[in-house]
């Protein structure tokens, strides 16, 4: 198989490949075509068809080595029935769950609700070329359970927060019921076709230190047995954003194959303080997309690949592309990337 990602993953290659996270999305004129042809969001992630053209989006813009499976991390909340909405101009609304009194949903059938996203890998798997890896994902429990808590996105989830302070018994109880759902999320993925698992886990900077490893690197860990008690050998990319000087024991304990590092993680202390066997992801800001005119962007993308040279790494932006990034400064960086010696 001739896939650059998996085999860096893997420890066969030392080649530098490259995607992008939210590599399809707003930044890209045709996106809101496709997404004009469902009713909303939800019905969007959804729609075998939609998932199919927009996963494959793009791939017509980007010589990238990974197509991302459209969806979203909050279709499981929405599986439990928490009333998600995106609402324009604002992003994701729920209905927020109170501690100690809100019911705990534990009788949904992921693989019937998310059906469509497996139908959609089927179909992606005969169209996709063959060195292109393809990427299934979902959100880690801590960043799930925020915004189920908190009802939509927060500057400091302190609802969320709050919750593990006052019902522990509680938070602990919906922290495992997303292992189990989130397993099944990445389960669907894996036997549907996905190459590679990615578990995104944009709040961890948001866990109580004291709660790190109960919140962060245990139910990652928990998700990984499950899914290895299952065959289901895919590597698994994990993703603390900007969880500092807990990514030291992330490493060593989550079971992640690979770790996407954020635009505020220095390269330097990575390399010296994380565990060696595990590949790194990541790193560039994808601020420096925004500008028509990137002046440091040459300088930025070759230092990062100067610092990774020994080191078996997949090139990416160290948090998702927005909507303002600019196509020819994403095409800069992959031909920087594609034509570094
Ligand atoms: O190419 C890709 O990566 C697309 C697939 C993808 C989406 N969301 C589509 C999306 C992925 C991997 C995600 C993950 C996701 N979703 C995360 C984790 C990554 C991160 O950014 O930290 C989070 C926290 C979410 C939750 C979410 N979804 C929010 C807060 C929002 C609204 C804010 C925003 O960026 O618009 C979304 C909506 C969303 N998910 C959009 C897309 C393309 C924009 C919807 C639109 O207006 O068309």
């Amino acid at each position: 198989m001739n896939k650059s990602i998996i085999n860096v993953l893997n420890g066969k290659s030392d080649e530098k490949p490259i995607w992008f996270l939210r590599q399809s999305g707003r930044h890209i004129p045709e996106y809101f075509e496709i997404r004009s042809k469902a009713n909303n969001f939800i019905d969007f992630c959804l729609n075998k068809n939609l998932i199919v053209e927009s996963t494959k989006l793009p791939l017509k813009y980007y010589r990238l080595d990974a197509a991302i499976i459209f969806s979203d991390i909050l279709m499981i909340p929405w599986a439990m029935k928490r009333n998600l909405k995106f609402v324009e101009n604002h992003g994701p609304v729920l209905t927020p769950m109170d501690p100690n009194e809100t019911y705990i949903e534990k009788k949904i059938n992921i693989f019937q609700l998310l059906n469509p996203i497996s139908d959609a890998i089927h179909t992606l798997k005969k169209e996709l070329p063959n060195n292109i890896s393809l990427i299934g994902f979902a959100g880690a429990p801590w960043t799930l359970a925020c915004y189920m808590i908190e009802g939509k996105g927060s500057k400091d989830f302190i609802k969320t927060r709050k919750a593990v302070w006052q019902s522990k018994k509680w938070f602990s109880e919906l922290i495992e019921t997303l292992i189990i759902y989130i397993s099944q999320k990445l389960e669907l993925q894996a036997k549907a076709g996905a190459d590679v698992l990615m578990i995104f886990d944009s709040w961890s900077h948001m866990i109580p230190n004291t709660f790190f490893d109960d919140y962060g690197i245990k139910p990652t860990a928990k998700i990984i047995k499950i899914l290895r008690s299952k065959n289901i050998q895919q590597p698994i990319i994990g993703f603390p954003f900007k969880a500092g000087s807990s990514l030291i024991k992330y490493s060593y304990e989550s079971n992640v194959d690979c770790i996407a590092l954020d635009w505020s993680v220095n390269l330097d202390w990575a390399l010296s303080n994380l565990n060696k066997n595990i590949v790194f992801q990541g790193n560039l800001d994808p601020a420096s997309l925004i500008p028509e005119k990137s002046t440091y962007l040459e300088e930025n993308v070759t230092f990062i690949l100067n610092k990774m040279k020994n080191r078996r790494f997949i090139f990416n932006v160290g948090h998702g592309l927005t909507p303002e990034c600019k196509i020819h400064n994403v095409r800069r960086v992959i031909s920087i990337v594609k034509n570094f010696r």
